[in-house]
């Protein structure tokens, strides 16, 4: 029999303790240690695993597991690199409820249509067969190669595997499912880590194609360490907000395909619908023509979007203004701000000022910051700006406007979508000179600029 010994592990890094600590004293995390127990001589996992014995010319090697499943649902399979490559491993992580489950739901539906002679297998730790059979149902999944498991051991999964041979697997989720070998509680880093290893060599050596759910912790990472993220080929994360419908499929990391592609979608009454065109999603069309809104152009992945800032200032009477923002980060707005002040020689710090992206989106990067800047000063002159105008660029601390990338590829969309204006730093021009567009491009160098061409 192993020896046994308990130790702490910090279930944010991995980090062990011989002793409880309050804090880790190698990540930083506060809170973070759990017992564990540890089986000696059990350390040495995956060092005989299925690896090779020697070296292969690369004319010896070939590549056919690496083809692909295409689901047909073209805004997953663009995330996955191009379709799901067989035989691969994929965690998902999202917040409860965010819809993962029923995205998943949805790939084994589309699988088992594509492949009526495999099977496809759910195994769910956490609802019953009826559950999820009511949800497949109500998504439209009724294919008799399809198969659900209420099940939440490793060892009585992996004897459904070898009893069923399936060629898709989907595990929700990682966290509620235990390894009978390890003594620690469900959802630590110990068994996680095993479930994992065990699933990761499972899919290798049988050529199944598995997907495992993971759930996240607070500050948005899936639980367990890093080094869960290391150990699968693919890890992609659904986000969103719960208030919106929208949802974004994002990679983080891909072994089989880059990760700049976003897919979108949209949670309605039955399953999630595709947003294949999403570049005029996120705008409120209804409200043209009032001041303190401002449309740029976002890239998502390497697609364009149009999205629209509001700001809304008024006068504090009172002292100091409040600042408060939605989808942009506040310490942004805050520079922003201080810039209008400066170079616009405006009396901002005095006013309360409000600055919200329309639908939820959540801004990231600088793109727009010129959008911000006329969204604001459009408020607070009380002037519409322009219509079918796009700001787009970022503004530096002493007021330059600098150009954002990629910019012919989001001219292409603006003229597509009908605007008429385009303003952007002068340094962008040089670089869509040859563009046939309609579209009136004014260049700025200077922020303050922006008055003489926004109205
Ligand atoms: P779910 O897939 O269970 O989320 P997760 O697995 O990430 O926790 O979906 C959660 C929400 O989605 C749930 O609150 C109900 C909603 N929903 C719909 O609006 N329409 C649908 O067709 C389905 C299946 C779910
Ligand atoms: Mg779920």
């Amino acid at each position: 029999m192993a020896k046994e010994k308990i130790q702490y592990q910090c279930q944010e890094c991995g980090f062990i303790s011989p002793k409880w600590l309050g804090r880790c004293t190698d990540c930083g995390v506060w809170n973070s240690f759990k017992e564990e127990v540890s089986i000696k001589g059990f350390s040495a996992r995956g060092v005989d695993s299925d690896k090779k014995t020697h070296a292969y010319r690369i004319d010896e090697i070939n590549f056919d597991n690496t083809d692909r499943i295409i689901t047909g649902i073209s805004e997953f399979d663009r995330v996955m690199g191009g379709g799901i490559t067989q035989g691969s491993l994929t965690l998902i992580g999202g917040e409860p409820g965010i819809g993962k489950s029923t995205l998943l739901m949805e790939v084994c539906g589309k699988i088992s249509k594509l492949m009526p002679n495999e099977k496809i297998l759910y195994v769910s730790g956490e609802e019953s067969e009826a559950q999820v059979a009511n949800r497949a149902k109500r998504l439209g999944v009724r294919e008799n190669n399809f198969f659900i498991y209420h099940q939440n051991v490793w060892e009585k999964i992996k004897d459904e595997l070898n009893r069923l041979k399936p060629k898709f697997l989907v595990i929700d989720s990682i966290q509620t499912t235990v390894s009978a070998e390890i003594p620690s509680a469900g959802g630590t880093v110990s068994q996680v880590r095993e479930v994992t290893f065990e699933l990761m060599n499972y899919s290798k050596s049988h050529g199944l194609t598995s997907f495992a759910i993971g759930h996240v912790t607070k500050d948005g990472n899936i639980s367990g360490p890093k080094l869960l993220e290391h150990m699968v080929d693919t890890v992609v994360y659904f986000e969103g907000d719960q208030q919106h419908f929208y949802r974004l499929l994002r990679a983080i990391k891909n072994r089989f395909g880059n990760t700049n592609e976003v897919g979108i979608f949209e949670m309605q009454e039955d399953g999630l619908k595709e947003v294949t065109n999403p570049s005029g999603y996120f705008l409120d069309q209804s409200f043209q023509g009032s001041f303190g809104r401002a449309i740029t152009c976002l890239l998502e992945g390497t697609r364009p979007l149009l999205v629209e800032i509001q700001a809304l200032v008024t006068e504090n009477k009172f002292g100091t203004g409040r600042r408060t923002t939605q989808g942009v980060d506040h310490n942004r707005v805050a520079m922003l701000v201080a810039v209008i002040e400066k170079y616009f020689e405006l009396p901002f710090s005095f006013c309360d000022i409000y600055v919200n992206v329309v639908g939820g989106m959540k801004l990231e990067g600088r793109d727009a910051d010129l959008a911000i800047i006329a969204a604001l000063i459009s408020s607070y002159q009380k002037k519409p700006l322009s219509e079918k105008a796009i700001f787009l660029g970022e503004v530096g601390l002493t007021g330059e406007v600098r150009p954002v990338n990629m910019i012919d590829t989001r001219v292409k969309e603006i003229t597509k979508l009908g605007y008429e204006q385009l303003i952007i730093s002068e340094r962008a021009l040089e670089k869509i000179k040859n563009s046939k567009t309609k579209v009136r491009i004014r260049g700025i160098r200077k922020v303050q600029e922006i008055l003489n061409v926004c109205y």
